[in-house]
């Protein structure tokens, strides 16, 4: 009997430092989120995109102005592949990471896997006054968000958890994060 209860906890004690990561469309709080929830659960907070552009000595838009999109998203697998060796972690990611086949599979199989989304508006109105973000910097920024979701969506939804974002502020995500992990 004791073995037994031993065993669960030891279980249920590892199943709980399970790395956190959060994918999802530009502008949709995973690094507000991550950051709250790193700290209610005193787990390390990690974002792939201040990761590569501390290594690279370059913001995000000058390693796509001068390496172009497909050598940022090289620097993105190595990292991610870097960071998920390690339970504890709140992983925010860059909104394209799922775009590569490799990343969706490295995710899924090391990372309780939460994806946050937000209308098209909404997203809109959260980064048109930033200019950090290389692909957004189009003419037509709202068509252009449009488009990116409707080519990614369905990578989005390879998350064990999705979470609208629409009505929530930071602190409401993170509660209904931590209910669905804990109950995972
Ligand atoms: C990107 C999202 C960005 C950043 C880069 C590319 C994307 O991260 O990685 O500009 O392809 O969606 P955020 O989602 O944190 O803005």
């Amino acid at each position: 009997m004791k073995k037994t209860i031993a065993k669960t906890m030891g279980k249920a004690h590892a199943k709980n430092n399970r790395s956190i990561a959060l994918i999802g469309f530009m502008g949709t709080g995973k690094t507000t989120t991550g950051a709250l929830l790193a700290k209610q659960l005193e787990f390390q907070f990690l974002d792939t995109d201040a990761i590569i552009e501390d290594c690279q000595g370059q913001n995000i838009a000058q390693i796509f102005n001068e390496n172009g999109e497909a050598y940022f998203r090289k620097l993105e697998t190595e990292t991610l592949k870097r960071l998920l060796l390690n339970d504890r972690q709140i992983i925010a990611t860059g909104g394209g990471i799922i775009l590569s086949e490799e990343n969706r599979r490295l995710l899924k199989t090391h990372s309780y896997l939460v994806c946050l989304t937000a209308s098209p508006e909404l997203i809109y109105e959260r980064t048109k006054e930033e200019t950090t973000r290389p692909l957004l910097l189009s003419p037509d920024p709202k068509a252009q968000i449009k488009k990116l979701l409707a080519d990614r969506q369905e990578y989005y939804q390879i998350a064990q958890l999705t979470i609208n974002t629409n009505e929530l502020d930071p602190d409401e995500i993170c509660k209904k994060i931590l209910f669905n992990y804990r109950q995972s």
